[in-house]
């Protein structure tokens, strides 16, 4: 209880580092979270199922930047495994294609926010951003 308020508290914040420090798995699977309920509202939008709101989604894309500049800092050598981490070993295998996803991802979803003023734009460009999700999970991370 007290450790998800203090990583809740963390991420708020912006991770710290000591916080990164001493339990990485736990911060990326709760940064890969936020990530996934902040794409999820917009989803709903996308379906149907929630009124076009443009708030939602650049508060959306705005988690999904602080969330690629925080995760190439999350494992370092000694979180390959343990605390129920689904990250795949090809991870520090080949770790600068894993970061520069991030970056690309991270770039996106400025590039994203500022063309996204309407409807019609959130239409086109926010798949730009999500069609790194996949593309990523694919090679790094397990299916379950
Ligand atoms: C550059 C790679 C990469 C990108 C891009 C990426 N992910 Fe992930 N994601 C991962 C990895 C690796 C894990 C597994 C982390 C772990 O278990 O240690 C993960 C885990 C997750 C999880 C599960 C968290 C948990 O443990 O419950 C969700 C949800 C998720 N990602 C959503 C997303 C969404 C939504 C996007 C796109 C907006 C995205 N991810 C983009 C690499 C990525």
């Amino acid at each position: 209880m007290i450790r998800s308020i203090l990583m809740i508290t963390a991420l708020s914040l912006g991770i710290s580092a000591a916080m990164a420090q001493s339990d990485p798995i736990a911060t990326r699977k709760e940064t890969m979270k936020q990530v996934g309920r902040a794409n999820a509202e917009v989803a709903k939008i996308s379906k149907g199922e929630a009124p076009f709101k443009l708030e939602t989604i650049q508060a959306a894309l705005k988690t999904i930047q602080d969330a690629s500049k925080a995760m190439p800092n999350l494992f370092p050598d000694n979180s390959k495994t343990g605390g129920d981490t689904t990250a795949l070993p090809k991870v520090w295998e080949t770790k600068a294609d894993f970061n520069a996803r991030w970056e690309k991802m991270g770039k996106d979803a400025i590039a994203a926010s500022a063309k996204i003023v309407d409807e019609a734009s959130f239409k086109v460009a926010y798949g730009e951003v999500t069609s790194n999700c996949g593309g990523c999970h694919e090679g790094y991370r397990q299916k379950r």
